[in-house]
């Protein structure tokens, strides 16, 4: 009988990718999908090291995990268990040494060699070079209908922000060609997939080389935004994370000149005070930071801003949080996530002295959660009674019920009969419950 696998994804978009390779690499070798660990041969836990919080939620499900497999053994049934991702990369050997129960630890570059070390079995146990080109050359392209589908594009960063991991645990920057991501895009929309984002730590990075009239030429996120909205039947393209220094003229312009390219832009400042910025190695300022936001608008008026903050960053004064708040009034972002800094192993930051107070790092975060939330509110609210290009993505969970996205990545219900999955509606919204949009389809 075929061997079953269950996958858990913690983290961030560049993980789900990968889960989604894994899950896609398996199943083409004749792996079986299962709905949970307990049913499955091979569980596979795909981690995230971002903040404490994130990679200790491995430990906390190897020990039941663990458990569970001690009785399936006890009963002569066999169970692997795997640790893929950020920590696996971060800790490697350490994670064994924790639980015993661990047959492997992959790297985020090393996953396509899971099928073949399951079935094999190796005496290695840790798997953690960096091997970007040789893994995205070995994974499959499914033909599931999607309709939005996640593409890495940029594995890696070299930005080496002072609070950081990912330069550690997905290695140096990394484009992949242009093209193989033309390749696998164009296989999704012909499967139906309607909408791609484009996914990478540092995306607005992106830099590969095509050749054009036999001479080599330079391909930047503008570029390979104009490529790929050649392709047939893709309407939506959207891309993240972006760095403040590395948005160019050529970007906003595509922005204002492709339609495809949706108008809601995730850049992330961290803080709003210059001398924290500097301590984070944000290699930005405030005042740069607002001349993009400004340029950007002037071009294009209806581009919404999304951003990621990090509150008690070491050393972060009053006066500093104060500044952060004052960025956030000035801009007015759409939606924004907004963390407690977490010291992390390795990165500079952590072996500061000056750590603010949880106290004090809990009221921030308050502060600032409620300012941005109120941001989203008033943002949401300037969309009562208009009317928005929504993208169906399938079946809501009422009988009737579908649900979609807006430009802005809002989600909208709408009730019919009919079928509307992967269309572009014009939807009149109607109202706003908690976080998502209720409206009716416009003849
Ligand atoms: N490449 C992106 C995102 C990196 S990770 C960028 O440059 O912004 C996603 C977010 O996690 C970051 O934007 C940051 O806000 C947060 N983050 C990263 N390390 C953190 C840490 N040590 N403590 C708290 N938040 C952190
Ligand atoms: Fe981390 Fe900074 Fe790179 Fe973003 S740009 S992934 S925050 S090091
Ligand atoms: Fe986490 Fe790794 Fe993504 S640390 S945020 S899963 S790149």
């Amino acid at each position: 009988m075929n061997q079953s696998f269950f996958i858990k994804t913690y983290g961030c978009q560049m993980n789900d990718y990968d889960s989604d390779k894994m899950e896609e690499l398996l199943t083409f070798n004749g792996f079986n999908k299962v709905t949970n660990f307990e049913k499955s041969d091979v569980a596979i836990l795909n981690t995230c090291h971002i903040r404490k919080k994130a990679s200790d939620k491995l430990y906390s499900d190897l020990g039941r995990l663990s458990i569970f497999k001690e009785n399936k053994n006890k009963l002569g049934k066999q169970m692997q268990i795997i640790v893929t991702g950020c920590v696996a990369q971060a800790e490697g050997e350490e994670i064994i040494k924790r639980n015993k129960s661990v047959d492997y630890v992959i790297g985020p570059q090393n996953f396509h060699i899971i099928p073949d070390l399951v079935r094999k079995k190796n005496s290695s146990k840790v798997y953690t070079d960096f091997l970007c080109e040789e893994k995205f050359e070995s994974l499959p392209v499914s033909n599931v209908k999607n309709i939005s589908r996640l593409v890495t594009i940029q594995e890696g960063c070299d930005k080496f922000c002072t609070f950081c991991v990912v330069p550690y645990t997905r290695g140096a920057e990394y484009s992949r060609p242009v093209e193989d991501i033309f390749a696998e895009v164009l296989q999704y929309s012909k499967f139906g997939t309607s909408e791609i984002t484009l996914l990478g730590q540092n995306v607005s990075s992106y830099s590969s080389r095509i050749y054009e009239d036999s001479k080599k030429k330079e391909v930047p996120l503008s570029g390979l935004l104009k490529i790929l909205s050649r392709i047939s039947g893709l309407k939506r393209i959207r891309y993240l994370t972006s760095h403040p220094s590395d948005i160019t003229d050529e970007l906003i312009s595509e922005h204002k000149k492709n339609k495809l390219v949706m108008p809601f832009l995730h850049l992330p400042i961290q803080s709003g005070s210059n001398e924290i910025l500097k301590l984070m190695n944000r290699k930005h300022t405030k005042e740069e930071y607002l001349r993009i936001i400004k340029k950007i608008k002037k071009e294009v008026p209806k581009m919404a801003f999304s951003s990621d903050f990090i509150v008690g960053y070491p050393g972060e004064s009053d006066t500093n949080f104060e500044e952060t708040l004052d960025l956030i009034e000035k801009v007015g972002f759409a939606s924004s996530y907004s963390f407690k800094y977490s010291p992390r192993p390795g990165t500079p930051a952590s072996t500061k002295k000056n750590f603010i107070d949880e106290s004090t790092s809990n009221m921030r975060l308050k502060k600032i959660q409620e300012l941005l939330n109120k941001q989203q509110r008033y943002f949401n609210d300037s969309f009562i009674g208009k009317t928005m290009d929504v993208l169906i993505s399938g079946k809501g969970k009422k009988e009737n019920q579908y649900v979609g996205r807006t430009p802005y990545l809002q989600p909208v219900h709408i009730m019919s009969s009919k079928s509307l999955t992967g269309k572009i509606l014009k939807i009149k919204i109607e109202s706003l419950t908690s976080f998502s949009f209720h409206g009716k389809i416009l003849n």
